[in-house]
This record gives C-alpha cells, sequence and structure tokens, in this order.
C-alpha cells in the first residue's frame, strides 16, 4: 500500500536558533509519543537550516526536504540552489510547484517540469504541487486546471520516475486563509487525480502514489481529512511552525 506522508513546509520562517529548537521539540514528542510507523515525516525548512536539520535528523526518524530548486545542475546563477547541492546534503526529498513559487516567481508548467527532472536525476523525491485559484473552482474548472497542471510538468515522466513523485493537492483559495477544503472537496479532487495517474500510468502505480492534501490543514480538521480514502496525508504550512500541533497532525490518522 501507499505511504502515508505528514509533511511541514515552513516557509520563509524562524531564526536558527528558533529552526533548531522546533526540529528538536518534534524530535523530543516523536520520541516521548512514539511516531506511527506507517507514517513518513518530512521537514522543509528553509534552505540555509537544511545542513542543521539533515545534521539532526540523521540519527531520527524523520525526513528533510527542501522548498525549491534550481532547474540547473551548477553554473553562474547567483543566489540559486541546484539538485546535486541538495543530494550532497541527503536530503531526500522537494517541494517543486507550489503556488506561492508559481505566484510569487512566476513559475510556469514548462520551467517545472525541469525542475522534476532535475530532482529526479539526483534521486530526490518531488513533492508535486497542483491546485486551482478561488475564481477557477468558482467557475467551474478547477478539474481542468489541475489536470494541466499534471498532465504539463509530471506526465512525461517513465512509470519507474513517476512512482518516485508525491502529489500535493494544495487549493490557493485554501492556504494560509484558514478555510481548508471540506472533505468531500479534498476527497473528489484526490480520487478525480488518482484516476488521471490510473488512465496515464495504470492502477498498480495509481495505487501507490501518495497525494497528500495541502491548506490551512491542522490538528482540528486533519482527522477528517486524513480519513478520506484518497488523501494519504498532509503538506502543513502554519500548523507545522509549532511542534505539538505537528505531532497531533502527525497522529491523526
Ligand atoms: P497552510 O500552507 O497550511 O499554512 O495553509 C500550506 C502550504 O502552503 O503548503
Amino acid at each position: 500500500m501507499r505511504t502515508k506522508i505528514v509533511a511541514g513546509n515552513w516557509k520563509m520562517n524562524k531564526t536558527f536558533e528558533e529552526a533548531d529548537n522546533l526540529i528538536v521539540e518534534i524530535l523530543d514528542e516523536l520520541d516521548e509519543k512514539g511516531k506511527p510507523d506507517n507514517v513518513d515525516v518530512i521537514i522543509c525548512p528553509p534552505f540555509v537550516y537544511l545542513e542543521m536539520a539533515t545534521d539532526i535528523a540523521e540519527e531520527s526518524n524523520i525526513l528533510v526536504g527542501g522548498q525549491n530548486v534550481n532547474e540547473n545542475d551548477s553554473g553562474a546563477f547567483t543566489g540559486e540552489v541546484s539538485a546535486s547541492m541538495l543530494q550532497s546534503m541527503d536530503v531526500g526529498y522537494c517541494i517543486v510547484g507550489h503556488s506561492e513559487r508559481r505566484k510569487y516567481f512566476s513559475e510556469d508548467s514548462t520551467l517545472l517540469k525541469l525542475k522534476v527532472d532535475a530532482l529526479l536525476s539526483h534521486e530526490i523525491r518531488p513533492i508535486f504541487c497542483c491546485g486551482e485559484l478561488l475564481a477557477e473552482r468558482e467557475a467551474g474548472h478547477h478539474f481542468d486546471v489541475v489536470r494541466t497542471q499534471l498532465e504539463d510538468s509530471l506526465f512525461h515522466l517513465t512509470p519507474i520516475q513517476f512512482l518516485q513523485v508525491v502529489i500535493a493537492y494544495e487549493p490557493v483559495w485554501a492556504i494560509g486563509t484558514g478555510v481548508n477544503a471540506s472533505p468531500g472537496q479534498a476527497q473528489e479532487m484526490h480520487a478525480f487525480i488518482r484516476k488521471l495517474i490510473t488512465g496515464k500510468y495504470g492502477e498498480e502505480i495509481a495505487g501507490e502514489t501518495s497525494i497528500l492534501y495541502g491548506g490551512s490543514c491542522n490538528a482540528r480538521n486533519a482527522p477528517e481529512l486524513f480519513a478520506q480514502d484518497d488523501v494519504d496525508g498532509g503538506l502543513i504550512g502554519g500548523a507545522s511552525l509549532k511542534s505539538e500541533e505537528f505531532i497531533q497532525i502527525i497522529k491523526s490518522f
């Protein structure tokens, strides 16, 4: 069966000391209360804290991911970070296609496809984000938007490559707003995504693909969201910045 995953997207938050404390608190609480065996826990801190995170996480049962990657392998790209750098720091996952990157950094499907390729060529598993704007949902275009996002940036992959991808459905109107998708809305879209994957890669691969929900997911709404058949966990923003709440979400399955 597919892996259940709870991933924390810290975005651009925390000082070094606060980040250090948060990771230690998460590990202590997981030690104390026990991490469920069937859930992979991933934290995605800002780049500058990745070394600290991978050092601390090395001895633990949590995994570390980046929040972005440049599509090139090396070279004169001031301020950027490549997949080979992430790989050399034992970073196993990387968020790609987050709506904040699509919006504020003009990342489009063609670029995201290159980023996915760069990650896979360095054995880093992409956590690929997709999701519609409020206006797109209101116009009834949400399924088309998500289908196009997946087709344009992921469906060129071979079946073996695709098995490395984790998908995160994150309706843009739910991110950071306090208004989460209802469990029914999440299930409907996750089932649609799984059907698309079935059409492209077959039932077995679709059944193995973890599809996470993201957007104002918290300790209160996670149990019902995670109880949906096709919701395999969450990509958590704000609620991943507090250890107690993050642990509660991990224990929501
Ligand atoms: P949120 O963010 O949980 O703060 O809504 C989720 C995300 O952007 O990944």
